[in-house]
């Protein structure tokens, strides 16, 4: 029997070219457990961290509302419930989650959403469309944050909102470097219980190693013509929300 090529999760995370093929192959096996290894990792935390961003978001009735990497859709059907009449369009690039977020709004019978599957690098919108992006550990996934950036900033209206909440980096060296190894040795373990793969859920610790952070990005927001920015922060830094504006 012929065994499937694994990838290499550091070679596949440090390349601009290979990491989008990565993250597709690996959303694609995990989706079916997404929702549960969410709320074991997070300890149920992850809740209440995006009804955070959801509530910071603000969006109103007759916005037009984008999520993007909705993954199995929390956070678009949570932003379209607000939107009485406004549209929610959830984007993501792994047709095996956007098929649990398809069986989620036929369940609810969600009129108002919508669910894409394309990269966020190219999104099939025109230019100025939704009054508000949302992305749940999103531009961590990405392979050039300062382009999805710029293609965030395209699809926004002026005055249009962006609420990014991602994996962050404390402060402080320490509990920095502790929280890594955190995340390393609780996602290998995890992975090799469920998928008898370490690297399953060490995904996440190695690509937290390359992501710029909270900071990070607040400043690639600011280069990309964002006003307005800004970052909240969970737990000493171990999560955060980075925001702003279109101006
Ligand atoms: C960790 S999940 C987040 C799902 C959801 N937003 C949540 O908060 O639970 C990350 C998602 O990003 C998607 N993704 C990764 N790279 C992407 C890209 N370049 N364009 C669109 N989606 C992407 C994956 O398919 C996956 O569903």
């Amino acid at each position: 029997m012929r065994r499937r090529q694994k990838l290499n999760l550091i070679e596949h995370v440090s390349s601009k070219e290979k990491k989008l093929l990565y993250a597709s192959k690996l959303f694609q096996t995990i989706a079916p457990r997404y929702d549960f290894i969410t709320a074991f990792l997070s300890y149920g935390m992850d809740k209440r961290w995006k009804r955070r961003l959801i509530t910071m978001a603000g969006a109103s009735e007759g916005e037009t509302a984008l999520d993007i990497a909705c993954g199995t859709g929390d956070i678009t059907f949570a932003i379209a419930r607000r939107l009485s009449g406004g549209l929610a369009a959830g984007l993501d690039l792994t047709q095996a989650m956007l098929d649990i977020a398809e069986q989620k709004r036929k369940k609810t019978a969600a009129g108002n959403v919508a669910f894409h599957r394309a990269d966020i690098m190219r999104m099939p919108f025109a230019d100025e469309t939704f009054d508000c992006v949302t992305g749940g550990y999103a531009l961590r996934n990405v392979p050039d944050i300062a382009g999805a950036l710029a293609e965030i900033k395209r699809v926004l209206r002026p005055g249009g909102r962006l609420f990014s909440l991602d994996f962050g980096h404390p402060r402080n060296g320490l509990y920095r470097s502790l929280y890594l190894k955190y995340l390393t040795v609780a996602g290998s373990a995890l992975g090799l219980a469920l998928h008898g793969d370490a690297d399953t859920y060490r995904y996440i610790a190695e690509t937290l190693k390359r992501y710029p952070g909270q900071r990070g990005v607040m400043a690639l927001m600011t280069e990309a013509g964002f006003a307005q920015t800004g970052v909240h922060e969970f737990g000493g830094g171990i999560m955060a929300i980075n925001y702003g504006v279109k101006p």
